[in-house]
């Protein structure tokens, strides 16, 4: 496994010092176990604090609160893993919420951003700019993740279907 200074590939020691006792939670680090949009969980929530820390403190927006919500935004192991894939990701960010609260001091800000990451999929809208932006992250992210987790002969199908496409549409 690997070490805190491993982890610090995003070069920023005021988001490490953010987020540093919640990196050394030993319920977070069951995160690095769980396979998420073909990475780990705990890389998933690393890379969805980290942009939101970047984007919320360039905004001027309560970006420490923010960051540490955005790392705990998928804070579940297997607790939803019982239930089919819709329910699943309806009710994940109550899980998440759960356990965040379990072992940190949530604000009401954090747990809108916690709890509000799967809006549209949960119906009720974000309250904060900082929780409409970790969950548009979210989204980006998995996205990102879910294209460059594939293996290189599916990516170039992919990429073949999409050239096809264009030459279709044009
Ligand atoms: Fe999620
Ligand atoms: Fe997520």
């Amino acid at each position: 496994m690997k070490n805190l200074k491993e982890e610090k590939f995003y070069e920023d020691d005021e988001f490490y010092s953010i987020i540093e006792d919640i990196l050394g939670n030993t319920h977070f680090n069951k995160l690095k176990t769980i396979r998420h949009h073909g990475i780990t969980r705990f890389n998933h929530s690393l890379r969805v604090s980290y942009y939101t820390f970047k984007t919320t403190k360039k905004l001027g927006l309560n970006y420490v609160e923010a960051t540490r919500a955005a790392l705990l935004h998928d804070f579940f192991t297997d607790e939803v893993k019982e239930q089919k894939m819709s329910d699943a990701l309806k009710n994940h960010p109550s899980v998440a919420l759960m356990n965040a609260k379990k072992y940190f001091d949530i604000s009401d800000l954090q747990a809108d951003i916690i709890v509000k990451h799967m809006f549209p999929v949960t119906k009720e809208l974000p309250k904060y700019k900082e929780s409409w932006i970790v969950d548009v992250i979210d989204d980006v992210a998995s996205v990102y993740e879910r294209t460059y987790s594939l293996n290189s002969e599916f990516q170039a199908a992919l990429n073949f279907i999409f050239i096809i496409l264009l030459i279709k549409i044009r």
